[in-house]
């Protein structure tokens, strides 16, 4: 299938709490390196989760490393954070968030235990970036978005913004023949 098309706010799927994966058949195997080739096709994109492609399943991916192909691919399903401490703040974006980048606070440094795509249980230790990356996607997982971590009135302004950029798209499409 290749790549998949990107679910943006404000669509309902991306509220959902995403399932575990029990049984990582083929058609996991499919989601995965359909998620690896639309993350690695949009521009810029650190990290996806599953949920962003209209599947709501615990699978996150991410690759700080920022090419277009896989370089430092980190595959991980069922994700969970098991440790976490220190505090560090740094503008995110988000694939599904059209437009809007927003400082956000979050933990340091994390430990993240999960199972890779073969079923071995892996834990990861990461900080910075990578840690940063680790937490918005296990949160897109549980219907949490960036936009979330921000004030109410930042948020709100966002959607003011966001509403008007969709009206104005709907009037000049409704105007094509
Ligand atoms: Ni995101």
């Amino acid at each position: 299938m290749g790549v998949r098309w990107i679910v943006t706010y404000p669509d309902t799927v991306l509220r959902e709490r995403a399932e575990p994966v029990t049984d990582i058949d083929g058609k996991i195997q499919q989601l995965i390196d359909d998620m690896a080739d639309t993350m690695y096709h949009a521009q810029n994109a650190i990290g996806l989760a599953s949920n962003q492609v209209g599947e709501p399943c615990r699978i996150i991916m991410f690759d700080i490393s920022a090419k277009d192909a896989p370089n430092d691919l980190i595959v991980l399903l069922n994700p969970e954070i098991i440790e976490a401490d220190g505090l560090i703040v740094n503008e995110e974006g988000c694939l599904s968030i059209i437009d809007y980048r927003a400082d956000v606070k979050r933990s340091e440094r994390v430990t993240v235990k999960g199972i890779d795509r073969e079923g071995n249980p892996i834990t990861l230790q990461k900080e910075g970036l990578a840690a940063i990356v680790l937490q918005h996607e296990i949160d897109h997982l549980n219907g949490t978005l960036f936009i979330d971590h921000i004030s109410k009135l930042r948020r709100e302004l966002y959607k003011r913004r966001l509403k008007k950029k969709l009206l104005k798209e709907r009037d000049s499409s409704s105007q094509r023949l």
